[in-house]
């Protein structure tokens, strides 16, 4: 397959670094409603990147489920291949893509488990087949077949069928604290603006323009 003939030409308006305010988070919060207005079916899904205690890296979408200052939350199996990744590496990072606005945003970081009260407040969020998926499901390891799953959730269903369905230990969120924001706007003859955030140690932040 040879793709060297298909490109697009980003014809969007540009950045200017001088309206870009002196907090991120804000940013942020301002391009993803950006997103949302512009039709993104998911704007919340973002590419997780993780490295691995053998110096592997490895990337997966994950569903972003609350930012604010402290960071970017998401939810996942504990003992899954990127769980044990990033209890081992404490870092991880995370792209966001809105091909509709030709935006990318790249946040990269440091990692912590979220609280149990943050997570059993999310689980119960969940809509109980979510919840019984996560008892069902032992994430990353390898199964025989589908019937596996589906007899183990016939389980689980029998074990909850007459009460609330609880969180697993083994499953919560994750919070990326972030220490680098770069957004990404793509422009024509691919000279695209890019303007990158990097946290100092007093927690502030400061803002330069990357070359594309
Ligand atoms: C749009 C989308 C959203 C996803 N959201 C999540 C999520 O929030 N949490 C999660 O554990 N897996 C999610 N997944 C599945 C992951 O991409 C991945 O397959 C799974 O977590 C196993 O990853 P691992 O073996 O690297 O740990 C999502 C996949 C897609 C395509």
């Amino acid at each position: 397959m040879d793709l060297s003939d298909q490109r697009i030409s980003y014809e969007t308006e540009g950045l200017d670094p001088a309206a870009f305010s002196a907090d991120p988070t804000s940013v942020f919060e301002e391009w993803f409603a950006n997103a949302q207005a512009g039709g993104e079916s998911e704007p919340y899904a973002m590419v997780l990147a993780t490295v691995d205690p053998d110096g592997w890296p490895h990337s997966r979408t994950v569903l972003l489920r609350q930012v604010d200052a402290s960071g970017f939350v998401f939810y996942t199996n504990y003992r899954s291949a990127k769980g044990r990744a990033l209890d081992a590496s404490g870092r991880a990072s995370l792209t966001f893509l809105w091909h509709g606005l030709h935006r990318q945003v790249h946040v990269a970081g440091e990692v912590e488990r979220v609280s149990a009260e943050e997570s059993d407040a999310y689980f119960a969020k969940r809509p109980r087949e979510s919840q019984l998926g996560a008892w069902a499901s032992e994430q990353s390891t390898e199964i025989e077949s589908r019937q596996v799953l589906v007899d183990r959730l016939a389980e689980v269903e029998a074990r909850f069928s007459d009460r609330e369905v609880e969180r697993p230990e083994h499953w919560g969120g994750y919070r990326v604290i972030p220490h680098r924001i770069e957004f990404w706007q793509g422009q024509p003859s691919r000279l695209h603006d890019r303007i990158c955030y990097t946290r100092s140690e007093e927690a502030t932040w400061s803002k330069v323009i990357l070359s594309p």
